[in-house]
């Protein structure tokens, strides 16, 4: 088996366009994906939303004035089915036994009076199988709450200490994990993919279903926190468990960039999309410009 001495050069491309369409990949072109959309019913995603998609402004104005309950059944549904269409192109850029890891946190929201939970990480689980994928056991990212407090105020939703009316409280997102086709396969002693392999005691804390740390938010400007990144933590289990050295990792939802530092970092490539062009700035300085043995490409469409 041959071993790799020096960092093997990567490629990295940046596309500053919108991931429904990613006529920049070819079908079967990529490896991994590795993303965290905007959570439908967030209210801090609702503009993004309603920009995106003229008819859901269209229905937030409705429920402005009717605040029926089937209309927002239909903002939910309109917000998942644009997400539905990314899902779509990246069953298409994945290979047979390419994986699909999805960040997302379900949203909990008062609308006229009425509160509710939305199971985000459900409703991308049944698009996702319709696409053909094939869902697999996901994991759980706990994060830490703030303390209880008295009176129902703080991490605890409801009426305080008296039964019935107090809610759960939300301290986990999802990592939905999906498989396109069949496992994959590779030569005897793949060097590469040996080269790849992580230890016992990262197995065993990686691959285990509860994922308990602080996210180590990125903090660095108010257009980053925006963003909603996530922890590099994250971006790193699932790009060492799930692709080897060399492979091409996707994000269709770029945002601040994590997964291409991550991806460089670990000597794979790389191609994220990203439609908002205030981010490009917090992108680049977050990656870096150079580095030895990296290549990046920013395009803008
Ligand atoms: C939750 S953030 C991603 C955060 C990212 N994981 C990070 O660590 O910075 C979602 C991002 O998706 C972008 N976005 C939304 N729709 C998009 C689309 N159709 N194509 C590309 N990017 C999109 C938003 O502008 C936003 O920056």
């Amino acid at each position: 088996m041959q071993r790799y001495l020096v960092a093997m050069q990567t490629q990295h491309r940046v596309i500053l366009g919108s991931s429904q369409k990613m006529s920049e990949l070819g079908d079967g072109c990529v490896q991994l994906m590795v993303t965290s959309p905007p959570y439908p019913m967030i209210a801090m995603w609702d503009e993004l939303f309603c920009k995106a998609d003229p008819k859901i402004a269209e229905l937030f104005r409705e429920l402005n004035s009717d605040g029926g309950e089937e209309t927002v059944r239909q903002i939910y549904t309109a917000m998942h089915e644009y997400l539905a269409k990314v899902w779509q192109e990246t069953y298409r850029v994945l290979c047979d036994g390419g994986i699909a890891c999805i960040n997302i946190g379900d949203a909990t929201r008062t609308i006229n009076g009425k509160f509710q939970l939305y199971p985000n990480h459900s409703r991308i689980t049944e698009v996702c199988e319709k696409i053909g994928f094939t869902t697999l056991p996901y994991i759980l990212w706990k994060k830490p709450t703030n303390k209880p407090s008295y009176k129902g105020k703080g991490a605890f939703l409801g009426s305080g200490f008296l039964p019935p009316n107090a809610y759960v409280t939300m301290d986990c997102e999802f990592i939905l994990l999906f498989r396109k086709g069949k496992l994959r396969k590779f030569p005897p002693k793949d060097a590469l993919r040996y080269e790849s392999a992580f230890t016992k005691v990262q197995r065993d804390k990686w691959f285990s279903q509860i994922w308990a740390f602080k996210g180590t938010r990125q903090t660095n400007s108010e257009l980053e926190r925006r963003t909603a990144a996530y922890p590099d933590e994250i971006a790193e289990r699932l790009i060492r468990m799930f692709s080897v050295k060399g492979e091409l990792v996707l994000d269709p939802f770029l945002g601040s960039g994590t997964t291409t530092k991550i991806a460089m970092q670990n000597e794979r490539c790389s191609v994220g999309y990203e439609t908002d062009p205030n981010l490009f700035p917090v992108i680049t300085k977050k990656i870096g410009k150079t580095r030895l043995g990296i290549n990046l490409e920013i395009i803008k469409r």
